[in-house]
């Protein structure tokens, strides 16, 4: 199916933001200092200035101490072959050198330091096989050899939570006197929005068929959130979860004009807006996306014309999928509100249902490319509309000469086309690997009504 468009004209009306990705900064938003013994259990927090976006949770193979945890480490300074921390305080010193003891799979330093022991934006990774502690400098320096996280750990755990839009700031300007370079240059946020408002358009032609919005206006907004367990050791995902926080709206007037009988799903998609790639380097990129289609799903036995106007509104729908556990989704707050209304030209068999796609997902790459997984919710507010001729009715008539009277639901339309409308709502979970699958869907029978021409 081709779409002949008038694109230009679509995407100017079209903010695209920057493509550029955005990388978390590690953080530590007032960590609880766990003393000074090491621990294989290891938790670094990633995100903006005073908001964590990613928890990142490790097993590691060798006991780890997280020199950022400790208050009396006065600094930190690393070659390529040893990591030298120094103290302030005798006593920690003390504590440090009595608790810091090679274990038979070593142990294992990590840096978050300006300077030369990591990238500036990621955490270090150091395996020591060698302490020597000095109690005139108050310094133990460590032999060690640079790791990756994939060296390190058996087990990670990635934590990401976006947060609300209105909460979330953006971007700051890079050269404000009150940054220091280490403070976030954007506040990225895991809540994505977008919005498409059509002057007259034509979204597709190609004959017989001809769909034009006289008016088409749809907004959307997610926020996502989710958990990733996955063991490094054997490769195994063991969990994957995303939640979508969403609220959609659309309205939409459109006229279709058919020269023929007809059968096919004419839609427009709108241009793709591309959102930052939000990234720990290293440990995981987050990349959004939320599409927009129009459509009408169309069965039409001769030519003729059809004016739609459909709207719809869901203010707060969530989402909770479990990639491994297809039965473990559940939803709330799909509450649509909806209005809508069709005319048709001609006394005919018809079947006429107008429908927005609107499709939020989100793909997560783990572990420079370990993992690549992508999840999405394509939620689908849909108007059907069935005419059906009445016995003796072969006039054509049209529109404007039109009148609709209910019928009390009895069906029997003595004079006229009978419209049987229903409005109905789908939400569909896809986990592009896996499977995806209906998850929520609602029916609403909206009109039964004849139509006299
Ligand atoms: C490590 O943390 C996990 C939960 O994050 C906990 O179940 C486990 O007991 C911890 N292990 C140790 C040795 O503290
Ligand atoms: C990370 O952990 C901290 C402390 O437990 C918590 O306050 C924060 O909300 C967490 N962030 C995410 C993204 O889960
Ligand atoms: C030790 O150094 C750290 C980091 O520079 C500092 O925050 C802390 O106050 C110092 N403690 C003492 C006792 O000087
Ligand atoms: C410092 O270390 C040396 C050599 O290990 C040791 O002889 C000395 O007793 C230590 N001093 C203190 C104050 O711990
Ligand atoms: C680490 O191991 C413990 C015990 O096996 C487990 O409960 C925990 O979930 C693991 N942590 C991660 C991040 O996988
Ligand atoms: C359908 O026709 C009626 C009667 O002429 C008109 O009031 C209404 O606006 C039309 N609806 C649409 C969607 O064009
Ligand atoms: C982890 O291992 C995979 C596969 O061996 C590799 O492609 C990836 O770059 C590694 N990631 C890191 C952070 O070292
Ligand atoms: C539609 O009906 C109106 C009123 O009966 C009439 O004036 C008009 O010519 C008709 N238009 C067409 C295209 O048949």
């Amino acid at each position: 199916m081709t779409f002949s468009l008038s694109t230009l004209a679509v995407a100017a009306t079209l903010a695209v933001p920057a493509l550029a990705g955005f990388d978390l900064q590690p953080k530590n938003y007032g960590h609880k200092r766990h003393g000074y013994a090491p621990s294989k259990n290891v938790s670094m927090q990633y995100g903006g200035v005073d908001t964590s976006y990613v928890n990142v949770s490790l097993n590691t193979t060798a006991p780890a101490i997280l020199l950022e945890d400790l208050s009396a480490v006065s600094s930190v300074d690393c070659d390529d072959y040893s990591v030298s921390v120094a103290f302030n305080s005798s006593s920690a010193f003390a504590q440090a050198a009595s608790a810091w003891k090679l274990t038979k799979n070593g142990l294992l330093f990590i840096t978050n330091h300006l300077g030369d022991c990591d990238v500036e934006l990621e955490r270090g990774f150091f395996l020591a096989d060698s302490i020597a502690a000095n109690n005139k400098t108050l310094t133990i320096v460590a032999g060690t050899t640079k790791q990756s996280i994939n060296d390190t750990a058996t087990d990670i755990e990635i934590v990401f939570k976006g947060l609300p839009q209105t909460a979330a700031t953006t971007v700051s300007n890079c050269s404000s006197p009150s940054l220091t370079k280490r403070d976030i240059v954007a506040t990225p946020s895991l809540t994505i929005a977008n919005s498409l408002s059509l002057p007259p358009t034509v979204l597709y032609s190609q004959s017989p068929v001809t769909l034009t919005a006289e008016e088409a206006s749809i907004s959307a907004s997610a926020t996502l959130s989710g958990t990733i367990r996955y063991s490094i050791l054997t490769f195994t995902l063991k969990e994957f979860t995303v939640d979508f926080d969403t609220s959609l709206s659309a309205d939409l007037e459109l006229d279709l004009v058919l020269t023929a009988a007809y059968n096919a799903t004419p839609k427009y998609t709108a241009p793709a807006l591309e959102y930052d790639v939000i990234s720990v380097p290293g440990i995981i990129a987050i990349g959004p996306e939320l599409l927009f289609d129009i459509g009408v799903a169309v069965e039409v036995d001769a030519g003729l014309a059809v004016q739609a106007k459909v709207s719809t509104a869901i203010t707060d729908g969530n989402v909770h999928i479990d990639v491994l556990n297809q039965g473990a989704v559940t939803t709330s707050g799909w509450v649509p509100t909806f209005a809508h209304s069709v005319n048709i030209s001609e006394n005919a068999h018809a079947s006429i249902d107008p429908f927005v796609d609107v499709t939020v997902g989100i793909a997560c790459k783990i572990l420079g490319g370990l993992l690549d997984l992508s999840v999405a919710l394509e939620a689908q507010p849909r108007f059907n509309n069935d005419f059906t001729l009445s016995a003796g009715q072969s006039e054509s008539g049209n529109a404007t000469s039109a009148t609709i009277s209910t019928d009390g639901g009895s069906g029997a339309c003595a004079n006229g086309v009978e419209i049987v409308s229903d409005f109905e709502f789908s939400l569909i979970a896809i986990v592009t690997q896996f499977w995806s699958s209906t998850i929520y869907s609602v029916s609403v029978p909206v009109a039964d009504e004849c139509y006299n021409f």
